[in-house]
């Protein structure tokens, strides 16, 4: 009889602290979840960029035609994946679009982040210059802190806590933090026009800015194997920088002496996640790394197949960045865009003499 009661109490217990656990670990979740969903900036009437135009020409310009900030609600990526997350029950239902809307925009507006979300609201009924007195003047100082893009810029899976945006941890952990440079120093540096630029440049709109940024070095080839030198040298952060949608793709071509292909491969630089469980589309815990990090300088070491022997005479390295929705995960046969060649480098492999 004694066994049994202690039997029942035991049992009692046990259910109780897993109650407990499940409670406070729901709890968590709930909480992660609802700070993903609040907008991370002010809420309110916009008048629209064309407004700021009037006055802000230069500035409105760089903006809306190279900014991807003009696209975070009308871009197409951003409205497909928006779709298939609207079809995801748990994510629909838990999580709901107003989590991607705390980033992206305002749901109501095409503008994505516009000025107003970065810059605050006009207060209605007051002339213009007097909402330029109370907030934009008073509030530049604010923008000037990396704290301010990294609120849009940062983003945790809610169940694993792994990085699915990792700009701001790459950037804690470089050499420019450690100077004191912030994002701002780096993407908006004053032009001749004694203006900040708003332009926001990547590989998308302008393979150019990474000249000098990604160098590639030291083929050698001692068959069946080849090996050569990747290094990242921009000082604030990965390459590809941040999430899973942006992938680098290293390609080599082999040639023989007319110059004819012989064989090529390719080397992928990505954040490869597991998705969430019963969502599908949301990348949950991080299963594989290969960005290079700031600074970093990575030795390759790839083997040729046996019968390219005594065939090889030059290879052709080429570095391209895709665009992968997160639920294909580092697919590049599925990417939404593709950059032009932000760097091309020619080896002559017989006479082994480095770069
Ligand atoms: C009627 C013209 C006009 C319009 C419209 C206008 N601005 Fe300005 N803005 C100015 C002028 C003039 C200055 C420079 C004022 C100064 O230096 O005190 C300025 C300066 C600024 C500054 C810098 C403040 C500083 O401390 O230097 C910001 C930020 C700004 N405007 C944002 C905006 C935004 C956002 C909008 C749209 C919601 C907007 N402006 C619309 C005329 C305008
Ligand atoms: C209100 C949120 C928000 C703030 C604040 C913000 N960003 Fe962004 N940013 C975004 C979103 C959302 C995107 C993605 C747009 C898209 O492609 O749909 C983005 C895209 C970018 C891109 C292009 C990224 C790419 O992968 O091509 C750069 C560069 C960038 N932001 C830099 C900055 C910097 C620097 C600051 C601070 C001065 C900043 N952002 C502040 C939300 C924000
Ligand atoms: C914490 C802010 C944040 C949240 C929340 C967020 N995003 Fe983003 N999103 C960004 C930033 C910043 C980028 C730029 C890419 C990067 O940094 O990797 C981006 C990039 C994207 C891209 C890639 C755009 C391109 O052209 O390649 C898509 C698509 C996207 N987001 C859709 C969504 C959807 C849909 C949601 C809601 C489920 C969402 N985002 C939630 C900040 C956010
Ligand atoms: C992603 C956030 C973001 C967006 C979007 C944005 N700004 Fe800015 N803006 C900033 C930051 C940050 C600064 C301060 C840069 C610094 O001083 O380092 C700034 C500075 C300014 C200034 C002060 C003068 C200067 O060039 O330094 C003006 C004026 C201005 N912005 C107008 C606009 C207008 C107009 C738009 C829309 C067309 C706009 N901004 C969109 C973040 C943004
Ligand atoms: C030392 C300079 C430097 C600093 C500091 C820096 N960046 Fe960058 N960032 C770059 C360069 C260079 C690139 C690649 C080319 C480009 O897009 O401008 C880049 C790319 C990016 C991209 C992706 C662009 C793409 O092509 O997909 C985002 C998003 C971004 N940076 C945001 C930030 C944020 C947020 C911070 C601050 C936490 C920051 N960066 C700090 C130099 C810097």
């Amino acid at each position: 009889m004694i066994y049994k009661t202690n039997w029942i109490k035991a049992l009692g217990i046990l259910s109780l602290l897993l109650l407990l656990f499940f409670v406070a670990r729901y709890w968590y979740i709930y909480s992660e979840v609802q700070a993903l969903k609040a907008p991370r900036f002010e809420q309110g009437l916009h008048k629209g960029a064309l407004f700021c135009a009037e006055c802000h020409r230069e500035i409105y310009d760089e903006w809306s035609k190279r900014s991807l900030h003009a696209l975070a609600t009308a871009g197409k990526s951003f409205n497909d994946y928006l779709a298939l997350f609207k079809t995801s029950f748990i994510l629909n239902t838990f999580i709901t679009d107003a989590a991607c809307y705390s980033c992206h925009g305002e749901k109501t507006s095409t503008e994505g982040v516009n000025c107003e979300i970065c810059h605050g609201v006009v207060v209605e009924n007051i002339p213009i210059m007097e909402t330029h007195k109370l907030k934009y003047k008073p509030g530049l100082q604010l923008l000037r802190e990396e704290g301010f893009c990294i609120k849009c810029h940062e983003l945790r899976s809610p169940l694993t806590l792994d990085g699915i945006l990792t700009v701001p941890d790459e950037w804690r952990n470089s050499q420019s933090a450690a100077k004191g440079e912030t994002c701002q120093v780096c993407h908006m540096r004053k032009g001749i026009n004694g203006l900040s630029y708003h332009g926001f440049d990547t590989a998308h709109h302008d393979e150019s800015i990474y000249i000098d940024d990604v160098k590639i070095q030291n083929a050698k080839l001692e068959f069946p194997r080849f090996s050569l030198e990747i290094e990242n040298r921009i000082t604030g952060h990965a390459i590809p920088p941040s999430g899973p949608t942006r992938v680098m793709v290293l390609e080599v071509i082999f040639l023989d002496v007319e110059g004819n292909e012989q064989y090529r491969l390719e080397e992928i630089f990505s954040k490869k996640f597991e998705l969430m469980p019963l969502a599908g589309i949301f990348p949950n815990k991080l299963i594989k790394n290969t960005q290079l990090q700031s600074g970093e300088r990575r030795l390759l070491n790839l083997t040729l197949p046996e019968s390219l022997e005594g065939k090889i005479n030059d290879a052709v390295a080429t570095l391209r960045f895709y665009g992968v929705s997160d639920e294909y995960q580092g697919d590049i046969q599925k990417a939404h865009w593709i950059s032009e060649p932000i760097l091309r480098e020619e080896f002559t492999l017989s006479s082994q003499v480095p770069d």
